[in-house]
């Protein structure tokens, strides 16, 4: 059934209680304007087959149809500052170098030697020539073949210089951000990223600095831990203990030109606690994870808000960093999660959330992913180095890395879930998993462009990792 025939089951259906909308109503400073933008979309109601979560030749079709033509998230400009700078990227069993030049610029080649094949190199650095560890073979940092150790028994290779040529993978950037494309005649990134572009105008990521980067291998297809990250219908499940002050099921859910987003308010109940009696005190507390046997640092006046006073206090935060532009910015990009998401794996949150996601098979395996998060936090002054990755295995928890504070204990329980989606969609009967038709829109937003990428009838290929396992 298309989404067409199918528009008689959206009925614009929302959860009770205030609507985003209705917060920007209260704000107490301006409220940008993309904030009141709405763009619900009906994509449709019918189930999306669970092989795209559990089949090895599913995998195999992203890798062979996707991930090899599609602009990814590599690293931020400020992992490579200097010229010979490098960084590898992965994708499944893909990798690829990551190379600041001479002028600037940056380019990307496959991570492979052109003599017999050895990959380049095996971890991030810096390199004045890309030199093989196997035999030697050499290139310059522009990919041009430097140096064949006995060229003399070389004659063939110095007269095919086209294909000793590093071949090169298209390179973008945008807001500080890098991506890399495998294939060198990819469509402009801009128009991946779509609206994303002028939304975060206001926000100047560029401007910021990685001050946290935490990564967790998850026993799950990696859709399954992007998809726990795109929407709050999980929340009274899940993270029960932050009810208190998060209007979950009030999310506003937008799908935009080639870019989507959930935005979750905070510092207000959710509405499934009914009529539970809450102050703004109350409320307070539990923002700031207060102890039940200690004192508030924070008293909420008479007449005040919890959220508008939280919000002042974050934007007082800020101010010695980026000044009184905060007196510009809404209680709401104070308080609320700006979830934005590009496909297919890009999640960068707007205002002072300083969250970006990122989410990847970890090589040639579809029930394993790699999750990351990243913090982007203003600066003053130099721009700080941006942090060393902390690297969790599978049994670590996210508390491991402090960085993230209450984060690590909320994304603990996100993960909990994964390995047990992936348990219940190898056994399951049904052929498909459901989504609701407003609160998981992101969900099936992804699922519709993910369909419009990989196609079912074309032949896969092998892959070649170890790990992987015949579904
Ligand atoms: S495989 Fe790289 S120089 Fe031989
Ligand atoms: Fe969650």
């Amino acid at each position: 059934m298309t989404a067409t025939e199918n528009s008689e089951l959206d009925t614009g259906a929302r959860s009770p209680g205030l609507s985003y909308q209705d917060l920007l109503d209260a704000d107490t400073h301006p409220v940008h304007e993309v904030l009141r933008l709405e763009s619900p979309k009906y994509l449709g109601s019918e189930d999306v087959p669970i092989e795209r979560y559990t089949s090895r030749e599913w995998h195999r079709r992203e890798v062979d149809q996707m991930w090899s033509k599609v602009w990814q998230f590599a690293c931020r400009e400020e992992h490579i500052p200097e010229a010979g700078d490098y960084i590898i990227y992965e994708i499944a069993e893909l990798s690829f170098l990551v190379v600041r030049q001479d002028d600037g610029s940056i380019k990307s080649y496959p991570n492979a030697c052109l003599h017999r094949g050895r990959q380049l190199k095996e971890y991030d650095g810096h390199c004045s020539e890309i030199r093989c560890p196997f035999h030697g073979f050499a290139w310059k940092l522009d990919g041009n073949l430097q140096d064949v150790p006995a060229a003399w028994d070389f004659p063939h290779v110095d007269q095919r210089p086209d294909d000793f040529t590093l071949p090169e993978c298209s390179v973008d950037t945008w807001a500080g951000f890098v991506f890399i494309n495998p294939d060198p005649d990819a469509s402009p990134l801009a128009e991946q990223l779509g609206d994303l572009i002028e939304h975060f105008e206001v926000w100047n990521l560029e401007d910021r600095y990685v001050e946290g980067h935490v990564s967790r291998i998850i026993e799950a297809n990696w859709k399954i831990a992007q998809e726990a990250f795109c929407e709050a219908y999980h929340v009274n499940a899940t993270h029960p203990q932050i009810l208190t002050y998060l209007g979950d099921v009030n999310s506003q859910v937008d799908v935009f030109e080639n870019c989507s987003r959930v935005i979750t308010p905070g510092g207000t109940p959710s509405p499934l606690l009914g009529d539970v009696d809450l102050t703004e005190t109350d409320l307070a507390r539990a923002m700031l994870d207060v102890r039940v046997d200690h004192e508030s640092p924070v008293s909420i006046q008479e007449g005040h808000t919890a959220r508008a006073t939280l919000s002042q206090m974050t934007r007082e935060r800020w101010r010695p960093i980026v000044g009184d532009a905060v007196d510009q910015m809404s209680d709401s990009e104070m308080m609320d999660s700006l979830d934005y998401t590009a496909f297919p794996n890009f999640h960068p949150w707007g205002a002072f959330n300083r969250i970006v996601y990122r989410f990847r098979p970890n090589g040639d395996d579809h029930r394993s992913a790699i999750m990351e998060c990243f913090l982007l936090s203003p600066f003053k002054g130099e721009r700080p180095p941006p942090a060393e990755e902390i690297k969790l295995g599978v049994d670590d928890p996210w508390t491991d890395a402090p960085v993230l504070g209450m984060l690590g204990k909320v994304f603990q329980q996100d993960v909990f879930n994964m390995a047990k989606v992936q348990k219940g969609l190898e056994t399951t009967r049904k052929p498909g998993a459901t989504f609701s038709n407003y609160q998981e829109s992101k969900i099936r937003w992804l699922h519709t462009l993910l369909g419009e990428w990989v196609n079912d009838d074309v032949p896969v290929s092998v892959g070649t990792g170890a790990k992987a396992r015949q579904s």
